[in-house]
């Protein structure tokens, strides 16, 4: 084995080698050395989800973190070339903030339930139907979404971002359940048009102070738990501290200890001592989170793997680079029209 291989493997095989096997490791060590020295000559950065699977996640990237964390990298790096390790509306996200880049994503198969639950052409009957009514999407859409809105918001800025918004109506989309819980912790009320049609003056009529209207995209892993899922493991494991991902349904949220983005969730089984752990999310990021920390218990439930970011793989992440392939690209007015949105967001923080 070369050095940086050989380097490469020992450091995945602390991190992984209760779950990963040995032949495995040695494979992926390979790849992610040529990776890294590609990587080098091409003066590129290489950005990853905290979704993304074990030996990648611990290998490739210079910086790993939550869509908003990753969002802020890929504004500020001055690298010709950003590898996306995620999936399309993230990449498409960092192309919107530094346009002069060359974004790569390493699968065009990486896309994501939520964003493709909702059209511009959605949201564009949305705002007639509302007019006057801000729009508020996460960032999990594509970009012409993005492009319709006023205003971006991730997992981890949902509610400040609702809150800065000074109207007594929101449109929030396209995640009916993140919406739920933003509502939720908010103290607003939701609604959700294509249920119970209403104009948008009903909220004044009934005497409503604050209202959001919510639109019905679902992630296709999140929706998946169940608070019988928690009970099932709190009457095994009383001591249990439960994790869910806002992307989860209100009732799963509200049955569980603590909610936040994949970031969010990683601080808190760093910092917060408990008996042990529970993630209600994607299952690659609790094998992240146990790598990271050994000394913590984390209870196995998870078996819910996101099949666009696993389309992301050190091979396809290779040839990549190679073949400077597949090319994010926008249209400039487009483009434009989404970067208000996100810079918005960006703004509040
Ligand atoms: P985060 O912004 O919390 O990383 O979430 C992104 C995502 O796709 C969760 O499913
Ligand atoms: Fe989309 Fe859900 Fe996958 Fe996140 S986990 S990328 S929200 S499908």
């Amino acid at each position: 084995m070369q050095t940086e291989t050989r380097a490469l493997y020992e450091r995945l095989k602390a991190k992984l080698g209760k779950i990963v096997p040995d032949f495995e490791l040695e494979i992926k060590a390979d790849l992610a050395a040529r990776i890294n020295e590609l990587k080098r000559e091409r003066n590129a950065v290489i950005l990853g989800h905290n979704y993304m699977e074990p030996a990648l996640f611990h290998s490739i990237p210079d910086f790993t973190g939550d869509s908003l964390e990753l969002c802020r990298k890929a504004a500020t790096t001055d690298k010709d070339i950003i590898v996306f390790c995620g999936v399309r509306f993230m990449a498409e996200t960092a192309k919107i903030l530094n346009p002069t880049k060359t974004v790569l994503i390493p699968s065009p198969k990486a896309g994501c339930s939520l964003a493709e639950s909702i059209t511009a052409a959605d949201v564009r009957a949305l705002r007639e139907k509302f007019p006057g009514v801000p729009v508020v999407t996460y960032v999990n859409t594509y970009a012409d979404v993005k492009a319709e809105s006023d205003i971006c918001c991730t997992s981890g800025n949902a509610a400040k971002v609702v809150e800065s918004l000074d109207a007594d109506q929101v449109i929030f989309l396209p995640d009916e359940f993140l919406a739920s819980n933003v509502a939720r912790e908010t103290g607003k009320r939701i609604i959700f048009p294509s249920r119970a049609p209403r104009p948008a003056s009903a909220s004044a009529e009934k005497g409503l102070e604050y209202e959001m209207i919510g639109w019905h995209g679902r992630c296709e892993v999140h929706e998946q738990f169940t608070v019988e899922d928690i009970e099932r493991i709190r009457q095994q494991l009383p001591d249990v501290v439960v994790l869910a991902h806002p992307e989860c349904s209100p009732e799963v949220v509200a049955a569980s200890d603590f909610s936040g983005s994949t970031s969010e969730m990683v601080r808190y089984v760093r910092e917060v001592d408990a008996a042990r752990y529970l993630l209600l999310t994607e299952c690659s990021m609790g094998d992240n989170i146990a790598a990271e920390n050994p000394n913590r218990e984390m209870v196995r439930l998870c078996s819910i793997r996101c099949p666009h970011m696993n389309e992301i793989t050190l091979e396809d992440t290779l040839a990549a680079l190679e073949q400077t392939r597949y090319v994010v690209d926008l249209d400039e007015d487009l483009r434009l029209r989404a970067l208000e949105s996100v810079e918005r967001m960006i703004a509040i923080g």
